[in-house]
């Protein structure tokens, strides 16, 4: 259905294969007839950013709950329900997040809620309330792009095969294995290489986290798995927001790798972040 458009609402791509501006003033992108309309630019763009939208947690969580079921896989971390209950604050000032691990892991190219017992979240939207003054640019990676453009030989041999997502991946160059908590460590989760959506699209399912495919010797699964990331992540499938205060993401996280470029824990940035469910289990 297409929804009726105010005529404010101007789209820009980022990249041909991912990434849209989206410039919409905040009642009109509040309005449940954008709603639509939003899942069609997503869905065309996999990654939409809105520009200095300024919304409230109030707003935020009003605008994921009209995209479906609104899930909490940080409730429990530091920075879970700091501000308002089911927004996860992202920040590495030491006084709201004792423990930021996930936070530098998110510096590493991943997917949300990967290995939580939960369906991978469908969407994850981010509110800038303050950006850093130096690095934390957000990327993000279109990895329905990335496996469209692999010859067909390539994707003949991915398909079928199994990949082992787990913490200690996921940390990798953040803790070592030991100094995880002991009952996170074992997280782990075993998915498809290939994503067979019910829309018919697929997508790859890597990330750092991503740590061996099943079956196959590890250095050679981790090679591929290595080699298919930086695939993904070259710029024709990629692209970059760098935040001002009030601008407002939101992307596909089942169809999308996305990572922080480095920031230290002085440099202010603070983000609110909403997950909504995920809409299909994985085949
Ligand atoms: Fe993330």
């Amino acid at each position: 259905m297409e929804a009726v458009l105010a005529p404010d609402v101007k789209v820009e791509p980022i990249k041909p294969k991912v990434g849209a501006v989206v410039q919409v003033d905040k009642a009109t992108f509040l309005d449940k007839a954008f709603i639509p309309r939003c899942l069609e630019l997503i869905e065309r763009h996999t990654a939409l950013v809105f520009p200095r939208l300024g919304l409230t947690d109030e707003e935020q969580l009003a605008f994921t709950d009209s995209l479906g079921e609104r899930v909490n896989f940080t409730d429990s971390v530091p920075g879970g329900d700091e501000s308002t209950k089911d927004v996860y604050t992202i920040t590495l000032d030491s006084v709201v997040n004792t423990d930021p691990e996930y936070v530098f892991g998110s510096m590493f190219w991943h997917m949300d809620g990967i290995i939580s017992d939960i369906p991978p979240p469908k969407f994850t939207l981010l509110s800038c309330h303050q950006p850093p003054d130096k690095g934390g640019q957000t990327e993000f990676a279109s990895t329905y792009a990335a496996w469209d453009a692999l010859p067909d030989e390539e994707k003949a041999e991915l398909e079928g095969l199994r990949v082992v997502h787990n913490l200690v991946a996921g940390l990798h160059g953040v803790l070592e294995p030991d100094e995880i908590n002991p009952a996170k460590r074992g997280m782990n989760h075993e998915h498809p290489l290939v994503w067979t959506h019910e829309s018919g699209r697929k997508s790859l399912l890597i990330g750092h986290h991503a740590d061996y495919i099943v079956g196959m010797p590890k250095p050679q699964g981790r090679a591929l798995l290595a080699r298919l990331l930086e695939w993904a992540g070259q710029p024709e499938f990629s692209c970059r927001h760098t935040w001002q205060t009030g601008d407002f993401a939101m992307w596909d996280n089942t169809g999308a790798l996305h990572r922080a470029l480095p920031y230290s824990e002085d440099s202010g940035r603070r983000m609110h972040r909403t997950t909504v469910a995920g809409y299909e289990a994985i085949a």
